[in-house]
Order: structure tokens, then sequence, then C-alpha cells
């Protein structure tokens, strides 16, 4: 199978690379801004004979048209988009202070370049049964509150609703998956809650896993416990909601000051 990752070139997206990578029945085509020889692991890639990388902003419409030219590259087969592109940025500074500049950066890249994708290969998936995986986030389902923002939970929310729509209208031709993942690839865990935060390379296997499956689910909540505890704080009303998450970045403000005085 050829599967297209958008946003192949560091974190998350370089994972799945990887993941898929290991699979011999897999061919990948990687998308992203960064030039190809400054993404450290690509001649590892190409070396599998296996892998092609395309540089291309998925927010102009020159990288509209080279996202086109690459859905004409695929084979009259089943193919595997997987939108994990992503600015996750802050659009609110430390006082509050909103900041347009970043909100259009994240809205662009979520929102209009999830548009880009969708244009660009949906005419193949549907033509020819593949895989469209969202990579969206527990932030999707309730206001983050440890790194306070604005367009990136509602970019992510945006998603997770316009691929519950295609759903509806791409039926059984395209299976569509929408993954949520939580905190990843952490570099300082929370003392005691460091289960929270797997790594890229365990979110991707589990990723693949499950496009290689007989049955692609609709959703991936990752990690499982921490995804059922944010569909139900999506369900609490916000001011329990707010409350409970202010004990938690209470214990995380508390744990970052002991770990600062040791
Ligand atoms: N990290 C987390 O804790 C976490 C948690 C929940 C969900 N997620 C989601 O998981 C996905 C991956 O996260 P990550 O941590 O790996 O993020 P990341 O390191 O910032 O990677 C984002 C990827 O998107 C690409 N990208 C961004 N803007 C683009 C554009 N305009 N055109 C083409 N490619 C673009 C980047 O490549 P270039 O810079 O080369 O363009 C990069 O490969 C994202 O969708 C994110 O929202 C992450």
């Amino acid at each position: 199978m050829h599967c297209v990752i958008i946003g192949a070139s560091r974190g998350l997206g370089a994972a799945l690379a990887e993941a898929c990578l290991k699979n011999r029945d897999f061919s990948v085509i990687g998308i992203g801004r960064t030039a190809p020889e400054d993404i450290p692991d690509l001649g590892g890639w190409a070396e599998t004979g296996r892998f092609q990388y395309f540089q291309a902003d998925i927010t102009t419409p020159n990288g509209s048209a080279i996202l086109h030219s690459v859905s004409s590259l695929l084979p009259d087969q089943p193919a595997c988009v997987i939108m994990n592109a992503a600015v996750i940025e802050s659009d609110l500074a430390e006082d509050g202070t909103f900041l347009i500049d970043a909100y259009d950066r994240v809205n662009d890249a979520g929102i209009a370049g999830l548009g880009r994708v969708i244009d660009a290969f949906g005419e193949h998936l549907t033509r020819f049964k593949g895989v469209f995986v969202g990579i969206s986030s527990l932030s999707a389902l309730a206001p983050p509150f440890l790194d306070k923002r604005i367009a990136y939970p509602a970019s992510k929310a945006f998603m997770t609703m316009a691929l519950r729509s295609l759903r509806l209208v791409w039926k059984d031709r395209v299976r569509i998956m929408t993954v949520f993942p939580g905190y990843i690839g952490s570099s300082r865990p929370v003392r005691g809650f460091t289960w929270l935060a797997p790594t890229y390379r365990t979110v991707a296997r589990k990723i693949v896993r499950k496009i290689q499956g007989k049955r692609v689910p609709h959703t991936l909540l990752i990690p499982l416990p921490v995804g059922l505890i944010y569909r139900l704080f999506s369900i609490l009303p916000d001011g329990l909601y707010f409350w409970a998450a202010g004990k938690i970045e209470a214990h995380a403000r508390s744990d970052g000051e002991r770990g600062r005085r040791q």
C-alpha cells in the first residue's frame, strides 16, 4: 500500500514513516516544508527504495499543486493518506495577549491545509477505496489547560467534525480514522504522570497497526485511559472541568518547582 504522510519531516510524522517502512508492503511518500537535506533520517528511509519526499507547504497554492501531482503518482490501488501536519504554537502570550499571527498560522495549516489535502487526494481515495487518517488531539475534546491556546484545539475540533461529516459522504468507499493523541514525546514528564506521555514511536506503531488491520476504527484514543478521561471532560460542565484542570495544573507547577530545586 502507498501511504502519504503530510508532515513527515519530524516528530510523529517521521515516526510514522519509519513504522510504515518496517512493513515491506508499504511505500511511503512524505510531505513537509523542510528541505530534504535537513531531515536526518531521510537517507535511511530512501535506502529502502520505498520512500519519496516532496517539499511542499500545504498552506500555499504551490503546495496544493504539489499535493495534486503526488496524488497523480499513486498507482490505481487503495492508498492511505495521513494528515499529520499541524502548527503547534500558542496564540496567547504569557500575559494572555492574543497573538493573531500565530492564530492564523495554526488555522492555515490545520483548517485550510486539511481542505487542500482532501481536495488533492479525495478523488483517488474514493475511486480506489483508501484509508484517510486525521491526527487530531485530545484537546479537540476539552480545552487544554497546561499550554493555554485557542486556535490549536479549535482547529483540531474542526478536523474532527470535518472527518465525521466526510464519513457520511465517503461511506464505505474510504475508511476514515481520527486519532486523538494526548501529550506525546515529553522530555520532562510530570512526576507520577509519565504514563500520560507515550513516545512518538509508540504512538506511530499503534496507528500503523490499525491501518494494517482488517477493521480500521473510526477513532483511536492514545493512551486509552487518558482518552476516556478527556471524553468525560467533554461532557462535564465547564466550571467543574476548569476546577479539575486547576488541580492538575497546581500539581504540575509544584512538581516543576521541586524539580528545579533538586
Ligand atoms: N506532540 C504532541 O504532544 C501532540 C499531542 C496531540 C496531538 N498531536 C498532533 O500530532 C501531530 C504531530 O505532532 P508533532 O509533535 O510531531 O508536531 P511537529 O513536530 O511540530 O511536526 C509537525 C509536522 O507538520 C509539518 N507541517 C507543519 N506545517 C506544515 C505545512 N504548512 N506544510 C507541510 N507540512 C507542515 C511539519 O513539517 P515542516 O516543518 O517540515 O513543514 C512537521 O513535519 C500534529 O497533528 C499534532 O497536532 C501532537
